[in-house]
């Protein structure tokens, strides 16, 4: 039945009750509501105050007004052993300094050498004979750790490649005098801006921006971002590791043939394409040359055929995504005792007219002798090279080497 949000909400109809009963606050202070500290560094609570219309005649800027912290709660007459800072005793609980300007209501705080007993919540409160008022309403919650938080990454642009892309490292600096120092670790060159910034409630981050040309190269490759705090005379790290994700073109397109050796008319061949691309290839076509023209034949990352005559020749794959195209180079599927890769073609031009088909054959057999004999033996008929050689008319727009100087 007692659930902490009914208590909580008791709690909170209890105090604007109080408000309500006693008139406005007395003292209006602002400050962030979190602190994030490491052991041994200094913490800075970025701090102002108002004072409510009906005390403003109280507030002399030209006189000094002190500033007191208490921790825990609020109330100062009930537990006076809970103030830890007073800023007219020279001897405090904590060492600090109120480095706000407190004639501008400024009452910016910093406290050294914390330690872990400073987790705690805070109230602040100002005296000046006989004026002292404490905001009860309002307190930063002091949370010290031993150990940095890790900077937060932010990405600007699509993880493409060609694409510029910045980003940029955020870590908190909760004591600007000795803020962390920012590191990048990525896989290509880069240039950086590393600049401490305030954020919203007043407290400090260095941020660093970095900016590069992304390349398929880069795909699952880690970038890291380092915070390295001075702390005393030691370092204390934090680090963010992040994993690119890059989207890319089909890349390293080959097509291979198997078996490699010249087959018999009647066999079964296997033509296997290979491409890696990112989102992951989703349409592999496979095209013959013959006699000088392009045939689409194919779709499918393996082309088995029971070979026929006509099937002798050159063949390449294309390998396509949603980013684009790469394309194979050729292999040849030869036909054994197949003097020349003929097609149907030249079978209907033998039949028109044979001395033309004496002549056309005479010139295509020479042609091919000079061609097989600059492959020398074991000719590898893979190939992870692609866009050269490109056959004319072929549809695959290649857009390979995009980014592929940027390693
Ligand atoms: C503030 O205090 C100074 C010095 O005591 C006095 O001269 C001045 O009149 C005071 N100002 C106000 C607004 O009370
Ligand atoms: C702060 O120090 C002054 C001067 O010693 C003293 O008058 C005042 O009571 C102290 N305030 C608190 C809250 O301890
Ligand atoms: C308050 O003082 C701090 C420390 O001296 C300074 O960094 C900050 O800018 C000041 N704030 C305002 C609002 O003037
Ligand atoms: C604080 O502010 C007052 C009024 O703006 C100014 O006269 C005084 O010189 C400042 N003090 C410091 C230490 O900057
Ligand atoms: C922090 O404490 C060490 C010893 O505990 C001391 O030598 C050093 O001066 C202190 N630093 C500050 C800024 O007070
Ligand atoms: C990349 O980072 C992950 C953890 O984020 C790690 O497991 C992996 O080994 C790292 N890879 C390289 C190549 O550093
Ligand atoms: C701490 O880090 C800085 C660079 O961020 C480096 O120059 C210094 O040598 C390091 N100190 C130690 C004790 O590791
Ligand atoms: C071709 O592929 C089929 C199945 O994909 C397989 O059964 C056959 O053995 C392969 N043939 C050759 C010559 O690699
Ligand atoms: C990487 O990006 C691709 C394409 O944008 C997406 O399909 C895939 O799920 C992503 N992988 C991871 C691990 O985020
Ligand atoms: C694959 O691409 C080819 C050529 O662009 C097209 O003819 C075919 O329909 C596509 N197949 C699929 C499954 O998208
Ligand atoms: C190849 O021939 C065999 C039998 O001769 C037949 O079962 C198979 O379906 C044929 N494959 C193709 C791709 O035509």
């Amino acid at each position: 039945m007692a659930c902490p949000e009914n208590m909580f909400f008791l709690i909170g109809l209890f105090m604007s009750g109080v408000l309500a009963c006693f008139g406005q606050q007395d003292l209006i202070a602002t400050m962030p509501d979190r602190l994030d500290v490491l052991t041994g560094s200094c913490v800075q609570i970025p701090c102002s105050f108002d004072i409510p219309d009906k005390h403003k005649y109280k507030f002399n800027s030209t006189i000094l007004t002190s500033g007191v912290w208490m921790k825990d709660i609020p109330y100062f007459d009930v537990r006076p052993d809970n103030v830890i800072f007073n800023s007219s005793e020279t001897v405090n609980r904590y060492q600090g300094k109120i480095t706000g300007n407190m004639s501008q209501k400024n009452c910016t705080t910093v406290f050294f050498n914390v330690t872990t007993s400073y987790t705690n919540r805070y109230y602040f409160r100002i005296e000046r004979q006989p004026f002292r008022v404490t905001d009860i309403g309002k307190s930063v919650d002091i949370v010290v750790r031993d150990l940095p938080s890790s900077p937060i990454f932010t990405v600007y642009g699509e993880l493409k490649e060609g694409n510029p892309v910045s980003l940029s490292c955020s870590a908190v600096a909760p004591c600007p005098e000795h803020p962390p120092e920012l590191t990048w670790t990525l896989p290509t060159q880069f240039t950086t801006e590393n600049q401490l910034q305030e954020n919203p409630d007043q407290t400090k981050s260095v941020l660093s921006t970095v900016t590069f040309t992304l390349s398929y190269l880069h795909h699952e490759k880690n970038i890291t971002c380092t915070a390295v705090y001075p702390v005393g005379t030691s370092n204390k790290t934090a680090e963010h590791n992040m994993m690119l994700n890059v989207s890319f073109s089909p890349k390293d397109t080959s097509a291979s043939i198997s078996p490699a050796d010249p087959v018999l008319v009647d066999s079964c061949v296997n033509l296997t394409c290979s491409s890696t691309a990112n989102p992951p290839v989703t349409n592999f076509t496979w095209f013959q040359i013959s006699g000088g023209k392009t045939t689409q034949v194919a779709s499918g990352q393996s082309y088995s055929l029971n070979v026929t005559a006509g099937d002798g020749g050159l063949y390449y794959c294309e390998a396509r995504n949603s980013h684009g195209c790469g394309k194979s180079k050729e292999v040849r599927l030869a036909i054994q005792g197949q003097e020349e890769p003929v097609n149907p073609k030249v079978f209907e031009i033998v039949g028109k007219t044979l001395g033309l088909l004496f002549l056309f054959s005479l010139i295509v057999f020479f042609a091919w002798r000079r061609r097989t004999s600059r492959l020398p033996s074991g000719f590898d008929m893979t190939d992870r090279s692609q866009g050269q050689n490109s056959p004319a008319g072929t549809v695959c727009f290649n857009q390979a080497t995009v980014g592929r100087g940027n390693q």
